[in-house]
């Protein structure tokens, strides 16, 4: 079995204390920063922008994962890139066009994802999952840390790791919103490959412990 990764969101930070946080994930044994940029149009919050996302790159030494909720993402492929994004992730439900929105992101160079709302089934994805290198499975409705996983996650990942199997595809499976360690094991044993986790870490006492046993509980 591959390594699963913990991807800690930025979300969850005390925004005051923006550096420190980052450096505690630098030195934990997470894998990547979750990144989530809210337009308060898609959902209905705003989180913070690029001159924000600009300095937690500064300073950040692991993957950057950027989940956007925005509408007509495609004006801001170029914008991530440049800012030093490695993943960008779209809504299904934000792209018209979204095969050739996934053309544009890869083609910018970065790893192409998409995530599915709740309500979103992973069928719409049978004829475009080779172009994907990832897909983020919203465990909560997009637009707030701290709500609670919602169960039917499982039998979506199930699902959607059979699809991958069959199609013969390499897409990575994320797990977004309410990850704990109460349904972590049960994720990656569905399929899960990459976990989000904001709350749970960020609110914890101890961040670097709770990334660690995250980690360890499933790999
Ligand atoms: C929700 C965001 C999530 C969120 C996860 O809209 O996409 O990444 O930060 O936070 P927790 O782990 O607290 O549910
Ligand atoms: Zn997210």
């Amino acid at each position: 079995m591959s390594e699963k990764l913990i991807a800690p969101s930025v979300l969850a930070a005390d925004f005051a204390n923006l550096q420190r946080d980052v450096e505690m994930i630098n030195k934990s044994d997470a894998d990547w920063f979750h990144i989530d940029i809210m337009d308060g149009v898609f959902v209905p919050n705003i989180s913070f922008g690029m001159p924000v996302l600009r300095d937690i790159v500064k300073h950040a030494t692991k993957t950057i994962d950027v989940h956007l909720m925005i509408v007509d993402p495609d004006r801001y492929i170029q914008t991530f890139v440049d800012l030093g994004s490695n993943i960008l992730t779209v809504h299904y439900e934000a792209c018209t066009h979204l095969h050739r929105t996934l053309q544009a992101i890869k083609s910018a160079g970065m790893k192409a994802g998409v995530a599915l709302n709740p309500h979103t089934s992973i069928q719409l994805l049978e004829d475009t999952i080779q172009d994907i290198d990832m897909v983020c499975l919203m465990s909560v409705n997009p637009g707030f840390g701290g709500q609670s996983f919602i169960e039917n996650t499982y039998a979506k990942v199930s699902a959607l790791k059979e699809m991958i199997t069959r199609k013969n595809a390499s897409t990575l499976i994320e797990i977004d919103g309410g990850v704990t360690n109460k349904n972590a094991k049960q994720l990656v044993e569905a399929g899960a490959d990459v976990l989000v986790a904001g709350s749970y870490v960020f609110k914890s006492s101890d961040p670097m412990a709770t990334v660690k046993d995250l980690k360890s509980l499933v790999n």
